[in-house]
């Protein structure tokens, strides 16, 4: 079976909108679905050359607030015009203000911020890793001191269909349950 060639389908992935100022202190956003956790303080994107790839070099840093279903409008909205033509922050209407750590601007409509310090960028590659130097969360999100997913609402972005979607109900425990299968409890 080849359903797609070499257009691989791998998703979901995530949301993820960068937030950038340009050499005039402008804040800019993007879309960026190509993003990953590559070590506990450190998250990695895949970007083409863009105004946020612009900003990052002059600035050395950028946040990252996941996308949520009720931000996709404007998430989607960062990813179909560029911060080169038109003022997106602006034109969205939503607020920003300057991060506490780094030179980048927080989006005040989205729960979850990283403030990230770049770490590395390559524009041959377009590989961009950021140090994460801080984490804000809006205490709408958390139960008991951690991210809830059910409250936070985050939306995926699903390249088989070109859609987002939603994130459902917990299906199993994480490092627990494929126990059964190593200790030889589980029933077949
Ligand atoms: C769902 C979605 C995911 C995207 N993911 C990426 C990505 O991972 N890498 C990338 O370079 N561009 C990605 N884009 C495209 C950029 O968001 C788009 O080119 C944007 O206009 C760049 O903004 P800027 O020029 O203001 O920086 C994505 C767009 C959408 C709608």
């Amino acid at each position: 079976m080849n359903i797609a060639g070499n257009q691989a389908v791998i998703a979901p992935a995530g949301v993820f909108i960068i937030g950038t100022y340009d050499e005039n202190g402008t804040p800019n956003a993007m879309n960026a679905a190509w993003g990953v956790q590559s070590s506990f303080d450190e998250i990695t994107f895949f970007l083409s050359k863009h105004k946020t790839t612009e900003n990052v070099q002059k600035t050395g840093a950028f946040t990252v607030a996941f996308g949520t279903v009720n931000t996709l409008t404007i998430c989607d909205y960062f990813g179909v015009e560029s911060g080169r033509k038109v003022n997106k922050i602006e034109k969205s209407g939503i607020k920003v203000h300057r991060a506490e750590h780094v030179d980048a601007p927080v989006l005040e409509a989205f729960p979850v911020t990283l403030e990230c310090k770049v770490r590395s960028y390559d524009p041959e590659t377009g590989v961009l890793v950021g140090e994460v130097v801080n984490e804000l969360v809006d205490n709408s999100v958390l139960t008991e001191g951690k991210i809830d997913l059910e409250k936070l609402q985050p939306i995926t972005f699903d390249s088989a269909s070109g859609s987002y979607r939603t994130v459902g109900p917990i299906a199993g425990k994480a490092f627990s349950a494929g126990l059964e299968i190593k200790n030889d409890t589980h029933e077949w």
